[in-house]
């Protein structure tokens, strides 16, 4: 089986170990639904991520020994078919890495159902999904880790470099702390009876390379003090969950010197947004992923909604169509079904 050396992200190197049986084409189409999810939490740049219940992409793919034709449409949703999508790209790649690129016809079919340009982590649902549908419909058996590690490829292709929060909370779900000395995913227990209020400023229009231009926006050096104090605050977040204690992990989410004084100037009316919410009797609040859109932790379901309303009021009186919507964390990541 020939191997295509030009494989554009390191990842898929780790399929050259993978073996597929032929058998495996005539499982029939593969569906796999993945859930958006809200990077970072506060204190933990590129290593937290979180999957949110309220927002799925869906992929359906179908192979058969062929030619190669790779047919991606897509059914739901206002995203580029063909190689300018993830998902093209995660299933080009894939087939390459295996071997197998010229030697089959896939039909890849997509319902987007997770916001783009939004920071909902919607790039990595797309990845997660055509990865974990192809991955089935293969056999590749891939474990969780070389899972995420593929999809991750997705996110280099959008945002120019690595990152696995989002891809590794979609996959996995609940709360997942990305390990970066060994590239490890360590999944961690959610916050129990808390709701999210995610805002979404939509009509600021959506910007193909926005994740890249946000981590772009960042310093490459953070003073000691400031290290130390994302150190606290990010293992007390990580503490909050372990006791079940909302109060300090709404305290932690609040907190970050690495993304939050960069990139909130983006995003319009932060700063009012985030004392309104606190006014409120929001316990937390920040930027989700790479922002735009901003989230809110209430322990009411009813306040979380009445936070949302009062701050997508906010932004459309300053002419800035807004959306809302009250979420909880979503234990479930990605799942697969067969159908013949
Ligand atoms: N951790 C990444 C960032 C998430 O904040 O740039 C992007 O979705």
């Amino acid at each position: 089986m020939q191997r295509n050396p030009l494989v554009l992200c390191e990842h898929f190197e780790l399929l050259k170990s993978k073996s597929i049986s032929f058998e495996q084409y005539k499982v029939g189409r593969v569906t796999a639904m993945s859930p958006a999810s809200i990077a970072n939490l506060g204190a933990g740049f590129d290593v937290l991520g979180m999957a949110i219940k309220g927002f799925l992409d869906k992929v359906e793919v179908e192979i058969e020994e062929g030619k190669g034709f790779l047919d991606f449409r897509v059914i739901e949703g206002e995203v580029p078919s063909g190689e300018k999508n993830v998902v093209y790209r995660i299933a080009d790649g894939i087939l390459r890495a295996c071997g197998v690129r010229n030697e089959l016809d896939v039909k890849i079919r997509l319902w987007k159902g997770v916001p783009t340009s939004m920071g909902l982590g919607s790039s990595a649902a797309s990845s997660v999904a055509i990865t974990a549908a192809i991955d089935q419909a293969l056999g590749l058996n891939l474990n969780p880790k070389e899972a995420v590690l593929i999809s991750a490829c997705g996110e280099k292709f959008v945002a120019g470099s690595l990152h696995y929060d989002n891809v590794s909370a979609s996959y996995l779900g609940g709360i997942v702390l990305t390990d970066h000395t060994n590239l490890s995913f360590i999944k961690l227990p959610i916050p129990k009876h808390v709701f999210f209020t995610i805002v979404m400023p939509v009509g600021l229009g959506a910007k193909e390379d926005k994740t890249m231009a946000a981590r772009k926006a960042l310093p490459k050096y953070l003073e000691l003090e400031k290290a130390v104090k994302q150190g606290s605050a990010l293992g007390k977040l990580v503490a909050s969950l372990f006791l079940n204690d909302r109060a300090m992990f709404s305290e932690s989410v609040s907190t970050d010197y690495m993304a939050e004084p960069y990139r909130k100037n983006a995003i319009p009316m932060y700063d009012i947004l985030k004392r309104e919410a606190f006014s409120m009797g929001a316990l937390g609040f920040n930027i989700s992923g790479a922002g735009p859109s901003v989230f809110a932790v209430s322990i009411e379901k009813e306040k979380a909604e009445e936070i949302g309303k009062s701050l997508s009021d906010i932004l459309e009186q300053n002419s800035v169509p807004a959306k809302y919507l009250v979420v909880e964390p979503s234990e479930l990541g990605v799942t697969t079904e067969k159908k013949a």
